[in-house]
Order: structure tokens, then sequence, then C-alpha cells
């Protein structure tokens, strides 16, 4: 049997790790493409090479060409460019939605069956594009950030108590960014709540770094973002999807009435299958939680209608 397929558009720090990790696991061949001429396919080629030694037995190719992506099971979407000193927030929006409109397109045309990941800032919006865009069913189209934001705020509860990671489990809701929702109510260490084992000051304070964990390593890095973790969180996402796992993840995705949140694209648990996102996990949420969880989705909401004014003020000009 032909082995399952994975392509990651953008062969960047994010696309190329996450092809690297993706191919580690041994479930589908890889196709990483990419603008820049000879990148992906150098890249590809690099991983390939590491494959006797770390136990890769499925394909890595890098093109230029998105003819090379058909037949893909998943698509995952990394293109895009970072803000730069000096370029606005509408500016940096403008330029990945122009990118992702594209990408999607390509999509559409080679790999119309494909689950679409979505990872390119303002990563909400992005996904709610990407939907809209390609006209696929919302189960088929979801965003990475919550499986990113979980994992950041395990490790932090792992660091304070000084425990295995492994016995650590955490849910951040909402928007990627500011607005995010860390539910303590529902991260636990071994089965106990950690509002039972840390004081209410540490929390709020590990809280406080999940919600700028991203901006952390920016600091850190100098150029850039961070990328290992980015990569992992996919491949969990993407192996979830073609085992057909079922996890229960964090993940963006369109909300019709659950959470009482209606035409908007944010974080909240799904369950994660061969069909992409095949349920939303509706909990329980305190009423802080819950106008928390309101005002991310307003905020992505509002940045959803920057993007419409944007083009509109587009086709009026064009
Ligand atoms: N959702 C998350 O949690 C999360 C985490 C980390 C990064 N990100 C985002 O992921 C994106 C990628 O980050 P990165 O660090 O890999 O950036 P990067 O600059 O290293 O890589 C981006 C790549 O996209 C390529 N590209 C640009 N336009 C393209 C197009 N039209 N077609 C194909 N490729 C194209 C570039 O050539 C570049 O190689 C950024 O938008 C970043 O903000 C999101």
């Amino acid at each position: 049997m032909a082995n399952m397929k994975a392509a990651i558009i953008g062969a960047g720090n994010v696309g190329a790790s996450t092809a690297l990790k993706l191919a580690e696991l041994n479930i589908a061949d890889i196709v990483m493409t990419d603008l820049v001429e000879g990148m992906p396919q150098g890249k590809a080629l690099d991983m390939m090479e590491s494959a006797p030694l770390s136990g890769i037995d499925v394909s890595i190719t890098g093109t230029n060409d998105y003819k090379e992506i058909a037949g893909s099971d998943i698509v995952v979407i990394t293109a895009g460019v970072p803000r730069k000193p000096g370029m606005s927030r509408d500016d940096l929006l403008k330029i990945n939605a122009h990118i992702i409109g594209e990408v999607v397109d390509d999509v559409l045309r080679h790999a119309p069956d494909a689950i679409i990941i979505m990872v390119t800032n303002p990563l909400d919006v992005m996904t709610y594009l990407a939907y809209q865009r390609s006209g696929f069913d919302k189960r088929r189209v979801l965003g990475m950030a919550g499986v990113l934001d979980s994992v950041r705020f395990r490790c932090f509860i792992a660091m304070e108590l000084g425990v295995s990671v492994k016995e650590v489990s955490a849910m951040v809701l909402g928007g990627h960014g500011d607005s995010m929702v860390p539910l303590p109510d529902y991260s636990t260490v071994s089965g106990i709540p950690i509002v039972e084992l840390i004081p209410k000051e540490a929390i709020d304070r590990m809280i406080s770094r999940t919600r700028k964990a991203g901006g952390e390593i920016v600091a850190l890095l100098k150029t850039g973002s961070a990328y290992y973790a980015p990569a992992a969180a996919v491949a969990a996402m993407a192996e979830s999807i073609l085992l057909d796992q079922k996890q229960l993840l964090p993940c963006c995705t369109k909300l019709d009435g659950e959470y009482g949140l209606s035409h908007v694209f944010v974080g909240v648990p799904v369950i994660l299958g061969k069909e992409g996102v095949e349920k939303v996990v509706e909990v329980p949420l305190s009423p802080e939680d819950s106008e928390k969880l309101k005002q991310s989705a307003e905020h992505v909401k509002s940045t959803m209608e920057d993007l419409r004014k944007l083009s509109d003020t587009d086709r009026a000009e064009g």
C-alpha cells in the first residue's frame, strides 16, 4: 500500500522542522515546497541523508512546483513573512493574506481532498481565510496554536514543580496571542489539579509567561521566531489525523454556537481524526474564563473584519 502523503508549504524554520519531525514518525511521505529555488530541495536532501541514522523510512522531497503536492492527505501551511521593523499589523495581514490566498488556490488545484493545517500568523484569521477561500468543509480546515500554547504551559508547570513533563497536562483555549485563555482548572499533574499544588501567584506568573512565550523566544533569538515546539505541535496534530488517533487537542476551528460563539475561528478542544476536526468538545468554563474566551473571540472577529476591509479596498482599487 502506498504511504500517506503530507505536503508542507513554506520550507522555512517551522516548515522544515515540521517536515523532519513528521518524517521521523514514518507515517507519510513528505513534500516541501517554497518560493526560494533550490532551498526546499537542499533541505529535503539533507534530511534524506540523515535517514540511515535516524530510522526515517519515508521519502522526503523538496520542490518549487505545486504539482508535486498532488494526492496529499494533509497540507501544512507555513508560508508567510514575519513582521519587520516599520511594518504595520495591517501591512503584515495584507501580505500574508495574499500569500495564503495563492497557496490555498494551489491546494485546491492539486490536493483538493487534503486536510489543511494552518500555521501562518495571524493564525486564527489565516485559518478563516483558508476556510473561506477553499470552500472546504469546516472539519478540513484547522489551525495550530492551542497545542503549542498548551505544551508551553505544561513545560512551565513541570519546571515550577520539578516534575516530569510527562505527568503534566494542560489546556489553553482562545485566539493565538495575548488574548489566549490558559485554563488552570483543567491543568493537572498526574490527575491532581495544579490549583491544589501551586500558589495562585505562581500560576498567574506561568499564565502570563505562556501568553508571552512566543515573544520571549523572539527576544532571545533576535532574528526569527520559535520553531522546534511549533513543529512538534503540528506533528502531533498531523499524526492524530493521519493515524485516525482521535486525540483530544486544542485547535483553532470554526465555531457555530459551541461555547456560545458563532462565525469565528478560535481555539477550543477538539477530537482530531481522519476526517479532521471530528468533534468540538464543550467543557464547562468558569464565568471568568468564559468571559475571557468571549473577549478572545471578539479580538479574532475584529481582525477578520480588518481583513475583509482590506480585501474590499483592494477590490475597489483594482
Ligand atoms: N501558529 C503558531 O503557533 C506559529 C508558531 C510559529 C510560527 N508561526 C508562523 O509560521 C510562519 C512561518 O514561520 P517561520 O519561522 O517558518 O518563517 P520563515 O521565514 O523561516 O519561513 C517562511 C517560509 O515561507 C516561504 N514563503 C513565502 N511566501 C511563499 C509562497 N507564496 N509559497 C511558498 N513559500 C513561501 C519563505 O520563502 C520562507 O522560506 C510565520 O507566519 C510565523 O509567524 C506560527
